[in-house]
């Protein structure tokens, strides 16, 4: 294959590779026009940072070492760095002196390298493991000592341009937008900012960079130029779809990278056998999982570690984080946070399930039902408007509505215990630490504080007074006396047709 022949990713097939030597992520730059606090890599979509989407896909190659290059408020980015990847070796830029600048950073820190050195940006999430294999497989086939992804865009202004000399096609140079001519702007085919290079190569290259540009910057895009006036082969594989290799500079885009992100999650659940019932409001992280035949109706949030088991339907208008729902479990109108809901469970309409919920099979947590730290047996239904903290409850148990489990003394937390095949009143308070025994039952309106034996029923309310006649004293030519009246005079009449 010649290097000239501009490669189409699209179409490129995949083989077995070595690893590169290094991947190196340039996130040393501020992000000035996110006009955020929060450095602009680590800003999230889809569960993952900016850069945690870059080092996931940089992960996908194997390399032998994974460098990113901090700078601006680099505490901040080494720190998270350092939590969702322990393995990363940090190389620090104290001042942004450009792209090259920044690489060569990364090369004090790493040593010299032999082999491919893969460096990518930290703000393009949308970049698969599949299009940086695919452009090391094309590096590698012809034999380059630099290919650089490429793509072609709508608009390509800001970006460097791909300069091809006019008669064989071939990669001569990148020049950047800034320090471009009129006809040279006008070529869409841009940088991606994405390179393969020849680790030994790129050091050269690097040495012999310049600052005598518009921004006044090493240009990494120079050692392209340079590399191929030494005589060395230079090449460019063109991504198939120019939206994967978009950069984040603004919230704008970075919304529209979430969606762009999302629909690629959603299409690959729908193809592997999930129900999205409403794609345009349904937002899942790329870590969620699913097993067949879920199905997710609108305004249905999955986020973090929650996985969906087969068969389960999740929504309308559910947020669940860190979750599991087991199969065929119905979770409807529900916010879970750090919940495990059983096989054929229900949960909802309006629950809240908060961290350490462990709903068992077919279990139940109804209607403006909170929980929080609660294990709930098999076949236990909480069906109704009730707060069930710190609590174990048995099997095939049921909780009358309007429950409440008192955890909570002022100072500290306090368990319940409630057995297996126990019917607890409505409007029942357990004042924690308190056991009910298996299969007692508990009277409506009772506060328990003592413990319940197995199999005793519980009555802890004041015992009812009826006063006859209070109303007609108390209250005289009042409706309520005038109606008591009425009600008293149909039963008399009604006695005495009898
Ligand atoms: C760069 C490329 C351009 C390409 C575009 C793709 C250069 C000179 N230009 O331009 O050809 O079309 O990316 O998006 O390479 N960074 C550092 N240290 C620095 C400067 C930048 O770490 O000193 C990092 C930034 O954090 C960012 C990346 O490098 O992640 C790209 O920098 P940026 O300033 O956005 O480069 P562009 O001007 O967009
Ligand atoms: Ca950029």
């Amino acid at each position: 294959m010649s290097a000239n022949r501009p490669h189409d990713l699209g179409s490129a097939r995949t083989t077995d590779q070595a690893p590169p030597a290094a991947v190196v992520v340039l996130a040393a730059g501020e992000g000035t026009r996110m006009k955020s606090a929060r450095p602009k890599v680590l800003h999230e979509l889809c569960g993952r940072s900016l850069v945690g989407h870059v080092l996931a896909a940089a992960r996908e190659l194997g390399p032998s070492e994974l460098a990113v290059v901090v700078g601006h408020a680099r505490e901040q980015v080494s720190e998270h760095l350092g939590a969702i990847d322990p393995q990363v070796r940090t190389a620090v830029q104290e001042e942004q002196l450009g792209t090259g600048h920044a690489v060569r950073m990364a090369l004090t820190e790493l040593g010299a390298v032999d082999g491919t050195v893969v460096v990518v940006c930290g703000d393009t999430p949308l970049l698969r493991g599949q299009t940086l294999r695919s452009l090391v497989e094309v590096h590698a086939a012809d034999g380059n000592a630099v290919t650089v992804l490429t793509a072609e865009v709508p608009d390509a202004t800001g970006y460097g341009r791909i300069v091809r000399d006019a008669a064989s096609g071939a990669v001569s140079a990148i020049v950047e937008h800034k320090d471009a001519s009129a006809e040279q702007r006008a070529i869409r085919e841009i940088n991606s900012g994405v390179f393969a290079f020849d680790g030994r190569l790129l050091a050269e290259g690097l040495g012999r960079v310049r600052r005598d540009n518009s921004q006044g910057e090493e240009y990494l895009t120079d050692v392209l130029g340079i590399l191929r006036e030494l005589g060395h082969r230079v090449g460019a594989a063109v991504a198939s779809d120019h939206r994967e290799i978009a950069g984040i500079n603004n919230r704008v885009q970075l919304a529209e990278a979430r969606r762009l992100l999302n629909d690629r999650v959603l299409e690959s659940a729908m193809l592997s056998g999930v129900t999205v019932m409403d794609p345009a409001s349904t937002w899942v992280d790329v870590s969620v999982s699913f097993g067949r035949d879920v199905t997710l109706l609108p305004g249905t949030i999955l986020a973090g570690a929650t996985s969906v088991d087969e068969g389960a339907t999740v929504g309308p208008n559910s947020r669940l984080t860190d979750t599991r729902v087991g199969e065929g479990a119905r979770v409807d109108n529900t916010v879970a946070d750090g919940a495990e809901v059983g096989a054929g469970a229900s949960v909802g309409p309006f629950a809240y399930l908060r961290p350490g919920t462990r709903l068992g099979v077919r279990a139940k947590a109804g209607t403006f039902v909170e929980m929080k730290n609660a294990s709930v047996g098999e076949g236990s239904k909480v069906p109704h408007l009730s707060y069930v903290g710190d609590a174990t409850i048995g099997e095939f148990t049921n909780i009358g509505a309007a429950s409440v489990f008192v955890n909570y003394d002022g100072e500290s937390k306090h368990h319940t215990t409630v057995g297996s095949y126990c019917k607890t009143g409505s409007d029942n308070m357990f004042v924690a630490p308190v056991t009910v025994g298996d299969g007692a039952y508990t009277a409506a309106g009772s506060v328990i504080t003592k413990d319940v034996p197995p199999g005793s029923l519980a009555v802890a309310r004041g015992q009812q007074r009826n006063i006859p006649g209070w109303v007609a004293r108390k209250r005289p030519g009042s409706t309520a006396a005038k109606a008591a009246e009425e009600a008293s005079r149909e039963v008399s009449g009604e006695g005495a047709a009898e």
